[in-house]
């Protein structure tokens, strides 16, 4: 694993969309995996300034989603597909048919989740899966449980993470209940693994997903299992790992 801490969040995003230019660059019709949520924001901001001064072309790159609200349609603003095109895709060149997230407005979730997994199967293994964490330890939606699952399934969400997301929408109430993520499977099949995180409130998970027992208790401990993990922290995310 490798640990770089950055003195603020600015900082964060610009390392950050400097791993997905050197990669484009290198192979252009690499598979992205994407992530949704307010650390990953920057970045993009970042990916489009870079695409605008001429520094990266994503014309031949795929992107898969880890996850979507179920019940949620497309245009829907607290939708994870909207929030792809507002803050990334409509800023730069990547082909709209080449870009994936989970279809959230079809609730059946059991074509649903096949679907997104022959389509992951179909795209060849992630070059570069971007990952934030959330508060109990998720990655994309897959929260604690008393398991792993491998595959795209369509999961409850935990309390925590809807008292979290519930500053996007009116009222709790409207925050969905459930949501389909991409399972544990292709993002340890990531040909390497970006987390990010920022801000105090996510210094104790962090340090324990990276340092303490792998569990599905703790989704992200999974992580410490990659070959090829990059975690991207401000020194508020990163103060327990000390200096
Ligand atoms: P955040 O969410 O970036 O909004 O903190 C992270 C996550 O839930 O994965």
């Amino acid at each position: 694993m490798q640990m770089i801490k950055t003195d603020t969040y600015k900082e964060l995003s610009c390392l950050a969309a400097d791993e997905i230019r050197e990669l484009v660059n290198r192979k252009r019709d690499c598979v992205l995996g994407l992530a949704t949520g307010s650390t990953p924001i920057g970045m993009y901001e970042q990916l489009a300034a870079l695409y605008r001064d001429g520094c990266i072309d994503f014309s031949a790159v795929t992107s898969v989603n880890l996850d979507e609200y179920r019940g949620l349609s497309p245009a829907h603003p607290q939708s994870y597909r909207f929030f792809m095109n507002h803050h990334l895709f409509e800023h730069i060149n990547i082909d709209m048919h080449n870009t994936y997230v989970p279809l959230g407005e079809d609730t059946n979730a059991e074509r649903v989740c096949a679907d997104y997994d022959r389509l992951i199967a179909q795209c060849g293994p992630i070059d570069l899966q971007v990952l934030g964490i959330g508060h109990d330890g998720h990655i994309g939606f897959n929260e604690p449980d008393d398991h792993f699952t491998p595959g795209t399934h369509c999961v409850t969400l935990n309390p925590v993470t809807i008292r979290a997301n519930r500053r996007f929408f009116a009222s709790e109430s409207e925050v969905p209940t459930q949501a389909y993520t991409m399972g544990i499977r292709p993002i340890l099949q990531a040909g390497k693994v970006l987390l990010l995180a920022s801000g105090k409130e996510k210094a104790g998970i962090l340090k324990k997903a990276l340092t303490g027992p792998i569990t599905p208790l703790v989704p992200a401990s999974i992580l410490q299992l990659h070959p090829h993990l990059v975690v991207i922290g401000d020194a508020e995310a990163l103060s327990e790992f000390g200096r």
